[in-house]
């Protein structure tokens, strides 16, 4: 199957490194979000980044422009309807998806397949919205998604071979390195990860030690490549506490009760590196 003009939904942090990643793979990608000027401020900030690499070198002369000029911004979820492929990475709430969803599958060529980045929501809920169950299912990558090689694809209950084969085919085609997983809560990444991250702010709220001082402790003393409270920062705080509820929530297992600063933090707004503040300090 030839996938090469992608709908990608949602121009957020993890919208914004899988369009990267898709359209530095040679793929034409629309970027959709309910505002075009997000998609807009989204390919800004990839060809700001671009620039930079190329005038350090790390990048070849013109790759900037080779990728902006693959992805179409567009406010307007009825410029999808001619894509090979749909990647979607909306708001993590079943009822927002719901609605797109149901549009989806009234656009889109019958044979389309949708994949999905969520990281905390049921597949096999997702799936059962739809009229093509059989073609939808998790196609998980990780931030900065242009940097990162992993994809975690996980069928839904009703996912089909023909759908697996595919999506794990062009995974492989945009360089990045896919593993299957079946349904569960954190998939395989974030199962590990989270409690990880949860642990860290548990650390932090019992004053053992400062947020800095943990960082640096799991990067010299576990060969983390960045400490697990800027991780989260990373990743953005409020994702890391939906993913922590999710696996609360899903397994009524209390060793994943969210630690409280990660409540406090997405009260405050204070959501990591997207927000300029998160546990640490993004405006300086
Ligand atoms: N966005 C885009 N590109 C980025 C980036 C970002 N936020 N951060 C770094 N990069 C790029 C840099 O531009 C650089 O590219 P270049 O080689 O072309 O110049 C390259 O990544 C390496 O960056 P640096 O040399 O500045 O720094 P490091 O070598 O320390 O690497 C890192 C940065 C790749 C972010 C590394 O620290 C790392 O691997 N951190 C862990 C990330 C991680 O665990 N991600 C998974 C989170 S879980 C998740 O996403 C799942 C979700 O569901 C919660």
């Amino acid at each position: 199957m030839n996938i090469n003009k992608i709908g990608l939904l949602g121009a957020g942090t993890m919208g914004q490194g899988i369009a990267w990643a898709l359209a530095a793979a040679g793929k034409e990608v629309v970027l959709y979000d309910i505002k075009e000027e997000f998609c807009v401020k989204a390919v800004a900030q990839i060809g700001k980044s671009l620039t930079r690499a190329e005038e350090k070198g790390s990048v070849a002369a013109g790759t900037m422009e080779a990728v902006v000029s693959k992805i179409k911004p567009t406010g307007n979820l009825d410029d999808l309807a001619g894509v090979d492929f749909i990647v979607e990475c909306v708001f993590e709430n079943m009822d927002v998806k719901k609605e797109v969803y149901t549009k989806l599958d009234n656009l889109l060529k019958p044979e389309v397949i949708i994949a999905t980045n969520t990281s905390s929501l049921s597949l096999t809920e997702i799936a059962a919205i739809t009229e093509r169950a059989d073609k939808v299912i998790g196609m998980h990558f990780f931030n900065p998604a242009n940097v990162m090689k992993l994809v975690e694809i996980i069928p839904a209950i009703q996912t089909s071979q023909a759908t697996i084969d595919i999506v794990t085919e062009l995974a492989r085609e945009i360089g990045k390195k896919p593993v299957q997983v079946k349904e569960g809560p954190g998939f395989v990444v974030n199962r590990i990860l989270i409690p990880g991250i949860n642990e860290a702010a548990y650390i932090l709220y019992e004053g053992l030690a400062s947020a800095a001082d943990i960082d640096t402790a799991m990067k010299l003393g576990a060969g983390w490549p960045m400490g697990p409270l800027a991780l989260a920062d990373l990743v953005g705080v409020d994702i890391a506490l939906a993913v922590c509820n999710t696996l609360f929530n899903e397994t009524g297992d209390p060793k994943y009760r969210p630690a409280p600063p990660l409540r406090q933090l997405v009260r405050a707004g204070w959501l990591g590196m997207k927000s300029k503040k998160g546990f640490f300090d993004y405006n300086k």
